[in-house]
């Protein structure tokens, strides 16, 4: 058994649709998008979709023309749903986990067999580098959900997004934020990485209500969305 045999296992959907977008044309039948990704309960923290994940996702889904076919790495995937978004709209994917932890890199091969997408799967633990990230290709986007969510890794998280910006400069770090303590401030290390931050508001992209893309885990959590570049 791999240990993951024992515990309790259940596939989420996610849907999106273009439905009341504005700009949407009457006439036209919406887009609509179907995610699933298998979640494991009782399990590591990326084992599971964390409230922050369908508001990413749906940002990606609302920015869909500048996602398609664009190159798109994602930071601490774990159950990967704003990169399965991306990869079936034509983005071409890297999902990444932390490196040490094979059983999350196995659980996004398996989300991605399951929505029927390719993308490559990679471990990525914040702050290092490995010869695969040498290779990437250019980025057009860095994703991260939920990825700032302990303190002290708050600065290994900004390493590795630094790292990425300094072969592709006109990348943007998209990442949404669960608020746990007021007390907590990214600005200080933005401004040591040489990078800027502007807030996108939920209602720009149709994730200001509890419920998102038919899931009621955004619910009252406060949570906010980000664009960061590098200070020119
Ligand atoms: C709060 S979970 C968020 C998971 C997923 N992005 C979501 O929103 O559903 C944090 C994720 O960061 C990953 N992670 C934690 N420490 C890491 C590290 N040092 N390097 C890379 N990934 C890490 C975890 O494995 C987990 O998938």
């Amino acid at each position: 058994m791999d240990g993951l045999a024992t515990a309790s296992r259940y596939v989420r959907t996610f849907e999106f649709s273009s439905a009341g977008e504005a700009g949407a044309a009457v006439d036209e039948a919406p887009l609509v998008l179907r995610a699933l990704v298998p979640e494991v309960l009782n399990r590591s923290y990326g084992l599971y979709t964390w409230p922050c994940a369908p508001v990413l996702a749906q940002y990606v889904f609302h920015e869909r023309r500048r996602f398609a076919g664009a190159h798109v790495l994602e930071l601490g995937a774990g159950t990967a749903l704003p990169s399965i978004v991306a990869a079936k709209l034509g983005a071409r994917v890297t999902v990444t986990d932390c490196a040490a932890a094979p059983q999350l890199l196995a659980n996004c091969r398996r989300a991605l067999e399951l929505n029927a997408v390719r993308a490559t799967v990679l471990g990525l633990s914040w702050g290092l580098v490995s010869p695969e990230l040498l290779q990437l290709p250019p980025l057009q986007f860095i994703l991260g959900s939920d990825v700032f969510y302990d303190e002290p890794l708050f600065e290994e998280v900004l390493r590795s997004v630094a790292f990425l910006l300094e072969t592709s400069p006109h990348a943007e770090f998209v990442f949404s934020y669960q608020e746990r303590s007021s007390e907590r401030c990214l600005e200080p290390l933005l401004v040591k990485w040489r990078m800027q931050a502007r807030q996108v508001p939920l209602a720009e992209f149709g994730a200001d209500g509890p419920a998102v893309a038919g899931s009621d885990l955004p619910g009252n959590h406060s949570i906010q969305l980000y664009v960061v570049t590098l200070k020119q």
